[in-house]
């Protein structure tokens, strides 16, 4: 099976954009804090879909993104229109994003080489008690991730593919309280790039999960 969110390039961000509105809807489904008036932050926000997604549907106050991809980053600009959402091109928690509400990621954990640095840097972006929403499909438990992983992974300059357990122990390693769900998945559209039944579904049903890690209050 092809993994419906695998980033190859800036020319296919509009299209990743697209098919990822039902995952970023399960996801506000999922997490279990309620977000009206808060400041969140996104890791690898790409275009900003899901921070205007939140902006629309949560009521937050402040919406924040960075991604690496500065192309993307221009569109979240010209995008978010008159949201209050502030988009920065780079690969960590920009200088001074900090005291947030809550975090989020989807898919970008697996394209970390260094997964503890990231985890120090949002912990250090969060208010304390504050929580991290990681959503993760490719990982090695994943039926079909390894085999793509063999086949993409030079190609895409990824990390070696990560267990969930080494996503959990980066997370612990630097003070993270760490739980998991299954993410509250409905309808999956069917498309290039989740085409198959029933492998697809129990890809989204039981294989990308939301992990949350929350930084502790003391
Ligand atoms: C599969 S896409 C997911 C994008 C977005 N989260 C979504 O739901 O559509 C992975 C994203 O991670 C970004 N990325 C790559 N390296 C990153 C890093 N070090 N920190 C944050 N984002 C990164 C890529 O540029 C890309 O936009």
């Amino acid at each position: 099976m092809t993994p419906d969110t695998y980033w190859q390039s800036a020319t296919e961000d509009a299209e990743m954009q697209d098919e990822h509105a039902f995952i970023w809807s399960a996801m506000l489904d999922t997490i279990d804090i309620d977000l009206t008036g808060r400041r969140v932050l996104d890791a690898g926000c790409n275009r900003g879909g899901f921070l205007r997604l939140l902006a629309a549907r949560s009521g937050i106050s402040e919406g924040y993104g960075y991604d690496p991809a500065a192309a993307a980053i221009a569109d979240a600009r010209r995008l978010a229109g008159s949201s209050a959402l502030t988009f920065e091109v780079g690969d960590t928690v920009p200088a001074g994003w900090d005291g947030f509400d809550a975090a989020f990621s989807h898919e970008v954990l697996y394209l970390l080489h260094d997964l503890r640095g990231h985890a120090d840097a949002i912990h250090r972006s969060l208010a304390p008690g504050a929580p991290y929403y990681a959503v993760i499909g490719v990982h090695a438990g994943s039926p079909g991730i390894a085999d793509w992983h063999a086949e993409n992974g030079d190609k895409l300059n990824l990390p070696a593919l990560y267990s969930l357990d080494d996503v959990i122990e980066a997370f612990t390693g630097v003070g993270f309280a760490a739980a998991a769900s299954r993410l509250k998945v409905g309808f999956v559209p069917l498309s290039a790039h989740a085409p198959s039944f029933p492998a697809g579904l129990s890809y989204f049903y039981e294989h990308k999960v939301m992990l949350r890690f929350t930084r502790p209050r003391a």
